[in-house]
């Protein structure tokens, strides 16, 4: 089988792990400030916050703005759960925007009627989160003026995107956000196995993130109520949980880093690739957004609805891995119960009837992607 996505793991790799752990520290060392300072530089942004999982850091990212109940949070549809469960989790209320079909991003009319219409109404969202499905950016200056326009907070799903870049600056830089969260999970660009990273260009709520994912503790004597007991002394001054990153995910992530820019190049040229040698079949290739440049996390091809699930099983059965990425949130169960129905967000729906993630990944072979592409014309025969 030809998987979908597969983590790329070197002997330098396998090193840097077994050097943390015969070193003194498992958690808490050096190794995860190093990987924050290379997802900073590589985001160009002034601070990085390391977390668990990107889960954990879109948590924190919420909470660090004050989400919470009595707020409201929009994302996308199209996504994994994890986008609109961290707003419900910080007791918000979620809503989504309809994707552009071209895309499958959050769309900005979409987005600036559903902001004039709850303008209108007093139901303005608090946090606005918009999703870079398959590593391509949503269109941030657009999405972004709106929000500022309304008063509205901004944090990237960056989860597929770290290396892409926006308008010739690198997603993470948050010239139109206020927090960008990058996953490192073993299907994404770069991993960690699991973890995530917020970046962000104010230092308040970096450091409302870094004490969110710590149990509201610190041991700095200048953020302290009253003087400091002595050298043991800590203090809780918020509420938080351990979202902690190990020493060994944080040394994976230094010795991965290393390599992204190489990672993004060959998904790039696979892609491109792909582009080349689908066309003439009956399929519809991924959009491009002008001035983007995708991380290409994932190839999405669109079929024909109604031969959707017979072209999968065809190419599940011809040793394919394909997937489907995403179903749309809001036709969750969970998600259907707080309310949403089926005609609730027709793009993202007709998006997902029609789609189709093939393999794609940094040590596919050309073989391998001939393999694709040769099962992909037999099922769509
Ligand atoms: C768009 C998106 N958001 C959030 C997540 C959650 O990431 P993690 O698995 O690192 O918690 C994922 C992971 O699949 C994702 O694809």
């Amino acid at each position: 089988m030809i998987p979908y996505g597969r983590q790329d793991i070197t002997d330098a790799d396998l090193a840097a792990v077994r050097s943390v752990l015969t070193s003194d520290f498992l958690t808490q060392g050096p190794q995860v400030p190093a990987f924050e300072a290379s997802v900073a530089a590589a985001a160009q942004a002034p601070h990085a916050v390391a977390v668990n999982s990107a889960t954990s850091a879109l948590h924190v990212a919420c909470l660090a703005l004050g989400l919470g109940p009595g707020r409201r949070l929009w994302t996308s549809p199209i996504t994994f759960v994890a986008s609109a469960n961290v707003g419900k989790l910080c007791g918000a209320a979620v809503d989504f925007v309809d994707i552009d079909p071209e895309t499958f991003n959050m769309c900005k009319d979409a987005l600036a009627e559903k902001l004039s219409a709850a303008k209108r109404t007093g139901t303005l969202p608090d946090v606005l989160m918009p999703v870079h499905m398959c590593g391509q950016s949503a269109d941030m200056a657009e999405i972004g003026a709106l929000a500022r326009r309304y008063g509205v907070r901004v944090v990237e799903d960056a989860s597929h995107a770290i290396g892409a870049t926006y308008q010739h600056r690198p997603v993470g830089c948050c010239d139109h956000s206020d927090i960008c969260v990058f996953s490192f999970h073993p299907v994404k660009i770069v991993t960690t196995a699991e973890g995530g990273v917020a970046t962000t260009a104010d230092p308040h709520v970096a450091a409302a993130m870094e004490l969110a994912r710590s149990h509201g503790v610190t041991r700095d004597p200048a953020l302290m109520q009253g003087d400091s007991d002595g050298a043991w002394y800590y203090q809780q001054i918020a509420l938080g949980l351990n979202y902690r990153m190990t020493e060994l995910q944080a040394a994976l992530g230094v010795s991965q880093m290393i390599r992204l820019d190489d990672y993004v190049a060959r998904r790039t040229a696979l892609a491109e690739r792909y582009d080349a040698r689908l066309d003439g079949l009956p399929l519809a290739r991924p959009g491009r957004l002008d001035g983007a440049r995708s991380a290409w996390h994932l190839y999405v091809v669109r079929v024909d609805p109604a031969r959707r699930r017979e072209v999968f099983d065809a190419l599940r059965a011809d040793g394919i891995g394909v997937n489907v990425h995403y179903i749309p949130v809001h036709l969750q169960p969970w998600w259907r119960a707080q309310g949403f129905a089926e005609r609730d967000f027709p793009n993202a729906e007709a998006y997902y009837a029609s789609a189709i993630s093939i393999p794609l990944f940094p040590t596919m072979t050309e073989a391998d992607q001939d393999a694709v592409i040769d099962a992909l014309a037999r099922a769509l025969a």
